[in-house]
């Protein structure tokens, strides 16, 4: 029998500070001081959900910001970056996490957007709900002062900015980067003031910035920390937190500035995209290494024509896709080809499969192929998955979302 749990629209700052309160005592974190909760604690335009017991205490939240996703060919949509969910300890598997994902998916359908986003903190979560895998990363790490080629790509030069100056220049700047590779997303002011505001939360932290200058004006920005090492003087550890650049040459010298920083034995990052290449550019390629991968942004679309009609599309046949949506109706049966995308009505499909399994082939993660190959698409026409990789493929960028939230 299935529970109907007491889900609530948060409007008031006092509902979201309670649940924010939850959410970060379901990552085992104590509650935000009054001051940070004032300056960064929510904003206007995101929509915070909760779920209720029958005795009126909050046990559950989830919440968004608007954001703009790019995808394959440059557009952008509109979609919903999901955040701060979590159930708490006592209250968890009976329901009330499928009742909170009901009614935001629910609601940002209604809103008009094409899709939701999130980053997961388990990999087990979300696909019930039609989110999927849609770009990865690699973490790297560089020895200090690796060897450049001398054809690597240089083009440029770096500045320092204090977080004053950063806030300034970063927000447009990312904004531009993000636009020119699917699953780039913008970012809000209050995630801006998260990360780098200098009274933020990250106020007491090491923090550190640049921008590259390229031929045609700013193009890329590091952000880092470091790790500290045991002994003073030369074994830190820099940790990029957010590495943006729009070209090769930007990449290049990032990352050759920030290996260049003296006291420093290693620059390591989280999550870069699988299109970065650096390794191609070193003298010693194993100065470069790719110590894991992970799930980078997860994608759930809730308007398939909208979702559809965005993208690009490559050469090739045409195939018909069916969908299956897991939460709400059925999601349609589509003929997409390189004129584009058009309902099939009751027609044959060559392809089916599950909404959470589109999107790792919808921003070019995956090829359809190989989603075949793992039994997450049906191919009921010989051929057609191979056909599909055809038309799924548009030339760009890797997708990676490269925003944490
Ligand atoms: C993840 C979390 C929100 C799930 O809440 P919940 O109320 O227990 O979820 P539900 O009861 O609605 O579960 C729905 C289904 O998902 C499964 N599920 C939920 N959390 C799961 C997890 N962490 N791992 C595997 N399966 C999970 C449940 O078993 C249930 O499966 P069923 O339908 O086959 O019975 C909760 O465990 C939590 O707060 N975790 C810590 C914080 C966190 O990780 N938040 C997510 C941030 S991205």
């Amino acid at each position: 029998m299935s529970t109907v749990h007491d889900v609530r629209t948060l409007t008031d700052p006092a509902d979201r500070r309670a649940a924010s309160d939850v959410f970060h005592g379901t990552l085992h974190r104590g509650p935000v001081s009054d001051e940070v909760w004032e300056a960064h604690g929510q904003a206007a335009d995101e929509h915070w959900l909760g779920v209720y017991t029958a005795d009126g205490e909050i046990v559950g939240s989830a919440n968004s910001f608007p954001t703009r996703l790019t995808v394959p060919g440059g557009a952008g949509v509109a979609a919903a970056a999901v955040s701060g969910v979590g159930v708490r300890a006592d209250s968890t598997r009976a329901g009330r996490l499928t009742a909170l994902m009901r009614a935001q998916l629910s609601a940002v359908r209604d809103r008009g957007d094409t899709a939701a986003v999130l980053r997961a903190s388990e990999a087990a979560i979300y696909g019930r709900y039609g989110y999927g895998v849609a770009s990865r990363g690699d973490h790297v790490t560089v020895t200090a002062r690796p060897g450049w080629r001398p054809d690597a790509p240089a083009a440029g030069t770096v500045r320092m900015l204090d977080r004053a100056e950063a806030a300034k220049v970063l927000p447009d700047l990312q904004d531009r980067l993000a636009a020119g590779r699917p699953g780039g997303m913008t970012r809000t002011a209050r995630w801006w003031r998260r990360a780098i505001d200098p009274a933020g939360p990250a106020a007491g932290e090491y923090k550190a910035i640049a921008v590259h200058t390229g031929p045609d004006g700013d193009d890329g920005f590091a952000v880092w920390g470091v790790t500290e090492g045991d002994l003073p003087g030369g074994r830190d550890e820099i940790r990029i937190q957010q590495l943006w650049a729009g070209s090769p040459a930007a990449t290049a010298g990032l990352w050759r500035f920030l290996t260049g920083i003296d006291l420093a034995a290693a620059v390591s990052a989280w999550s870069r995209p699988l299109d970065e290449d650096l390794d191609l550019m070193l003298t010693d390629l194993r100065a470069h290494r790719v110590t894991g991968r992970s799930d980078d942004l997860w994608l759930r679309i809730v308007d398939v024509a909208g979702a559809l009609g965005a993208r690009a599309w490559g050469a090739g046949d045409p195939v018909v896709l069916r969908l299956h949506d897991p939460l709400f109706d059925d999601a349609g049966t589509w003929r997409i080809g390189p004129d584009g995308v058009a309902p099939a009505g009751d027609t044959l499909p060559d392809l089916e499969c599950g909404l959470e399994s589109l999107g790792p082939a919808f921003l070019g993660d995956r090829t359809p192929s190989a989603l075949a190959r793992g039994g997450r698409w049906t191919e009921h026409t010989l051929g057609a998955a191979a056909r599909a990789d055809a038309v799924f493929a548009v030339p760009g960028p890797a997708p990676w979302c490269g925003t944490f939230f």
